[in-house]
């Protein structure tokens, strides 16, 4: 069986660190997780009003959302917390009210920075939204990463020690899905 996990970056930055950790992640993922990126940039600002008549863009992410079995976040730390680019896919997607496509997902997280604490504050604050939106989210293994020269190579992640972390995290976010899917299946 093949879960589909949506990725959604929480940097529009071309260079952006962390869409080539998400790149790195997508392939030392294990073949039962298919790992598809999720377009955030052309989402419009959200504002309640439009809740009845959505954007082309808003209902496309909602149905890529809608037909993934789990959501995989990869973000950067915006001043201590989730990029307002980050935020605004969320509230997309957590609304009309009632109808969250959020809800139930098993969700992991992940991050890159260039300072020291690797977006742990940022994922802290994102772990609070998770848990609102009724997202079962991974605990550990926590991935807070810091980038350095060698970090990133032509194929992947440089250092071989942080390579295998990340392969056991993929692992565990693999059990995790089917955890959940299971659960859901055998209601
Ligand atoms: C940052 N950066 C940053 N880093 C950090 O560790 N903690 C922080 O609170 C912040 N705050 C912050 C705010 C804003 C507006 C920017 C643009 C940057 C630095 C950040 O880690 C660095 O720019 C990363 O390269 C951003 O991730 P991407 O775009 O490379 O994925």
């Amino acid at each position: 069986m093949t879960y589909r996990i949506a990725v959604l970056v929480g940097s529009l930055r071309r260079e952006s660190l962390n869409r080539q950790l998400a790149a790195a992640l997508a392939k030392l993922a294990p073949q039962s997780l298919e790992l598809v990126p999720v377009r955030i940039d052309d989402l419009p600002p959200y504002d309640q009003d439009d809740d009845g008549h959505p954007a082309e863009p808003v209902r496309r992410m909602k149905t890529e959302i809608a037909a993934a079995q789990g959501v995989l976040f990869v973000t950067p730390e915006y001043n201590r917390s989730v990029p307002g680019v980050l935020k605004n896919a969320i509230d997309h997607g957590s609304r009309p009210y009632g109808q969250s496509v959020w809800s139930g997902k098993p969700a992991a997280v992940a991050g890159i920075s260039v300072g020291t604490i690797g977006t742990a504050a940022a994922q802290q604050h994102l772990r609070t939204i998770l848990a609102y939106l009724d997202m079962p989210t991974l605990g550990q293994p926590e991935v807070f990463l810091q980038d350095k020269p060698g970090f990133f190579t032509a194929d992947g992640i440089g250092p071989d020690d942080t390579q295998q972390f990340l392969q056991k995290f993929m692992e565990r976010f693999a059990d995790w899905v089917k955890h959940h899917a299971d659960r859901v299946a055998n209601r």
